[in-house]
């Protein structure tokens, strides 16, 4: 069976580490590891993307590999082939798959069938890929993740927050998040997280008031109040999201050293203001070059764990 990454807890905390140590070890020297020598990558791409597309391109190429990426609308799997049928014929032609999609159980069915490594680059309910470079980030500047305090402000419901939740907790954080009425965090994603988070000794904490939320804490991290595919949902977001704007008088109330995540792309001066994003305090450009890194970490790592 080969191992998939759909969502963050797919990795124990030994592996997230090992996985974190070498991408340190990829930032310094990008050029030295060739894993991917002779594999191909597929990334599948059936939403929008800068950042992802780019950085797993880069990487691959990087890692000696070659990479296919599809536009998944122009693919037979919107002409009704099968997810299953499509995993079986890309496990043929190339090493690991990545693919960006809606629902995380149509990431499932890829993996169900597939007898390569599938990953996650983003679905509607999980971004694990990003969790990990804000890991690799948080790590960067504030030289650990055990026992670091990480605040996420907005959709509690959305990918970026269930990442966090569970990649944290498999870190050893204290992940707090605060977000509207009707917009929490899934009740099992949030019994996964803190199950994971009392193995780890970090802790899962949700909470109504930002102020009290980012008290203390050492990370702010936010993300876009309407996720790809929410466009024309009908909910208003703007008036209950707008006490969770993160902007410079909210940084203040962080702990001193504090930084800010934002996984991009932000909508500035919505969900985050140019005062914290343009400052030394701003962690947002390592974090999108982290990608990169952690990425190729991670694609590193599942090619050589069958
Ligand atoms: N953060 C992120 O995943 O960016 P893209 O949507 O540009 O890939
Ligand atoms: N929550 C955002 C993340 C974008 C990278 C979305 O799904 O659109």
């Amino acid at each position: 069976m080969p191992r998939h990454f759909l969502r963050d807890d797919d990795l124990t905390p030994a592996e997230q580490r090992e996985i974190l140590d070498l991408a340190d070890r990829l930032k310094a020297h990008p050029l030295t590891h060739r894993p991917l020598e002779g594999k191909a990558v597929a990334a599948i791409f059936e939403k929008n993307s800068t950042r992802t597309r780019v950085s797993f391109e880069v990487g691959v190429a990087q890692l000696g590999g070659t990479s296919v990426i599809v536009d998944g609308r122009t693919m037979q799997l919107g002409r009704e082939e099968t997810i299953e049928d499509t995993s079986r014929v890309l496990s043929r032609y190339v090493d690991v798959v990545v693919w960006r999609t809606y629902a995380q159980k149509r990431i499932e069915a890829m993996a169900s069938a597939a007898s390569i490594p599938v990953v996650n680059a983003l679905t509607d309910e999980f971004h694990p890929c990003q969790v990990l470079a804000d890991l690799m980030t948080i790590r960067e500047r504030h030289g650990r993740l055990a026992g670091v305090t990480a605040t996420y402000l907005g959709d509690g419901a959305n990918n970026m927050a269930h990442s966090l939740l569970l990649g944290g907790a498999t870190a050893g954080m204290h992940i707090r998040v605060v977000s509207p009425v009707g917009f929490e965090p899934r009740t099992d994603i949030l019994g996964d997280a803190t199950k994971r988070a009392e193995e780890t000794g970090g802790s899962i904490t949700v909470l109504d008031d930002p102020h009290a939320a980012v008290d203390g804490s050492d990370v702010l991290v936010t993300d876009t109040w309407t996720s790809m595919g929410q466009e024309n949902d009908g909910r208003d977001r703007v008036s209950s999201f707008r006490t969770l704007r993160v902007d410079a008088a909210l940084l203040d109330r962080a702990a001193p050293g504090a930084i800010v995540l934002h996984c991009l792309p932000a909508h500035r001066g919505w969900e985050i203001t140019d005062d914290v994003l343009d400052v030394p305090a701003s962690a947002v450009w390592d974090e999108a070059e982290n990608r990169l890194h952690a990425q190729k970490a991670l694609l590193s790592w599942l090619v050589t764990h069958p």
